[in-house]
């Protein structure tokens, strides 16, 4: 410690602030092996000393964790670039992505970074969810990391709903104007709830102000507090899942590797690929941008953001209030109690559960495939509760009953699975859950390609011609 102190006395200005930062180099500065080791030490504050060696493979992650870390780190570092540029005033804001766009060194594309990373973020961290979920990683000790991780994936939705309307334009102003107008249908609270997150009576100057107060200061705040949660829990679960065959006892652990290399060389692998992916998307593709926000000029179709277009596509099938409200409410409480389902058998670690709920799997997704199509099209052309019964409230004739159908088919679906694979619940479940998740994924791909003026049904390769 003397030694040390006597030793400092004796450097040079830059030779004490480089011993201040890597304290104990003071003999050998120069040799690259102190600085690994440093580094290394750094690294083992934040990672395990060793993992298991099962858990690096790939297939098991497919690095998208990783993947949605790597992006909100790129969404945050872009994020605070544009804040030094964008106004968030009614009369401003469109003009300052202009001049961010036009007059900002790199302003473009720092633009583009972030719209992109954005977009890609909800992917990833759709594509992570359903890992999870047909990995069994919301088993015991896992179950409260599956509640944290759909408390992320609201928050990130929250990000990009809010960060879409920031920039003021024709495409921002009605979207936001469609998504917040949804609220009115929530009984009771609703009307309130939309004065709330508009900040008076229509979409304006503080509407813009609260969305980026949202945007750039709470959700940032709840990611800084929910992610390190996230992974301290996956630390505390003893690590990953192991995956292991169907037939493989769940005991059954093998040797522990060192993290450095063995995972961080990986991390840093996947980290480079997804940002260099993201760079190049960002070079060729400018992040769109419409006229200024015009409130007296609706765009024929209005369309949500694409994460909402299941959503909007729902919305022509049924009656706002189960649409908006009902079903979206009940596919939250099923997804909130997954972990907490008294299941049959522990199947972390097992891809579908079993070799039978694999079959169940893709049998699901085939009938999800083929009814949903079928459905649209029936309910648009065939099926019409309203004219049928004009009698009868909206909420019955356009809700209540479509609804009940589409609730009695769910259950029959379970009970005529479980009977004809002779499966457990686990495998019955999650063949509810692909069906449910596959119909949601069409719907969305409906909303987004196939509908055109007033929503109408449409064959989106015929449009151009
Ligand atoms: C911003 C969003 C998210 C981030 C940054 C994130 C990050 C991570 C990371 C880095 C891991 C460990 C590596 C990996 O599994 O790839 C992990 C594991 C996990 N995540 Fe997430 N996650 C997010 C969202 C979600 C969501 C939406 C869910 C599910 C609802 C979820 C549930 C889990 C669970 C249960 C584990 C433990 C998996 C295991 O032990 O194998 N996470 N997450
Ligand atoms: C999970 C994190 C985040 C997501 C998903 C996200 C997403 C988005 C999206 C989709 C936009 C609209 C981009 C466009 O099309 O123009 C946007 C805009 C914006 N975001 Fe973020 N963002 C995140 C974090 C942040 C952070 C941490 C900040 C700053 C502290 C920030 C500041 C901004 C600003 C100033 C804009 C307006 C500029 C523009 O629209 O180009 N964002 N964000």
């Amino acid at each position: 410690m003397r030694e040390n102190s006597v030793m400092s006395d004796r450097l040079n200005l830059l030779q004490r602030i480089r011993h201040s930062i890597f304290p104990g180099m003071l003999q050998r500065p120069k040799y690259p092996e102190r600085y690994r080791n440093f580094f290394n030490s750094l690294i083992l504050h934040f990672r395990p000393r060793s993992v298991q060696e099962r858990t690096l493979r790939f297939t098991l992650t497919w690095g998208l964790g990783g993947m949605a870390v790597v992006v909100v780190c790129m969404l945050f570092g872009t994020g605070l670039m544009l804040k030094f540029v964008y106004q968030p005033f009614p009369d401003r804001a469109y003009e300052s992505i202009i001049h961010l766009q036009n007059n900002v060194f790199f302003g473009q594309l720092i633009r583009n970074i972030h719209h992109w990373s954005g977009n890609t973020l909800l992917i990833i961290v759709f594509l992570h969810f359903l890992r999870v979920f047909f990995s069994g990683a919301f088993h015991p000790p896992r179950q409260f990391n599956w509640i944290i991780g759909l408390a992320l994936f609201l928050a990130v939705l929250t990000s990009n709903i809010t960060g879409y309307l920031l920039p003021w334009d024709q495409l921002a102003f009605w979207a936001i104007t469609i998504c917040t107008g949804m609220f009115e249908y929530i009984p009771g609270i609703g009307e309130w709830m939309q004065a709330l997150v508009r900040g008076s009576g229509d979409i304006g100057a503080a509407t813009l102000s609260i969305f980026f107060a949202i945007h750039t200061a709470v959700i940032p705040a709840c990611l800084l507090v929910l992610m390190p949660f996230h992974f301290w829990r996956v630390r505390k679960a003893g690590g990953l899942v192991i995956p292991r065959k169907p037939d493989e006892d769940r005991g059954s652990r093998e040797e522990k590797v060192p993290t450095i290399p063995n995972l961080i060389l990986r991390e840093i692998v996947v980290a480079v690929v997804l940002m260099a992916f993201i760079m190049f998307v960002s070079v060729i593709f400018n992040a769109p941008l419409g006229a200024k926000a015009n409130p007296g000029l609706s765009p024929n179709p209005t369309k949500a953001p694409w994460y909402f277009a299941g959503i909007q596509e729902l919305l022509l099938h049924f009656h706002p209030l189960f649409a908006l409200f009902i079903i979206p409410i009940l596919m939250m409480i099923v997804l909130f109690s997954i972990p907490y389902i008294n299941y049959q058998t522990n199947t972390a670690g097992v891809w579908f559960a079993s070799l039978k709920g694999r079959n169940m799997a893709v049998s699901s997704a085939l009938v999800a495939i083929v009814v949903t199509p079928l459905g649209i099209v029936a309910d648009e052309f065939v099926i019409d509760f309203v004219a049928w019964l004009p009698d009868i409230p909206g909420e019955i004739n356009n809700g209540l009953m479509p609804f009940a159908l589409m609730l009695t088919a769910t259950i029959l679906f379970y009970r005529a699975v479980k009977r004809k694979f002779s499966s457990n619940n686990n495998e019955a479940i999650q063949a509810v859950v692909v069906l449910l998740v596959v119909a949601f994924i069409i719907l969305t791909i409906t909303g987004i390609w196939f509908r055109g003026q007033g929503m109408a049904l449409i064959w989106p390769w015929e449009v151009g011609s």
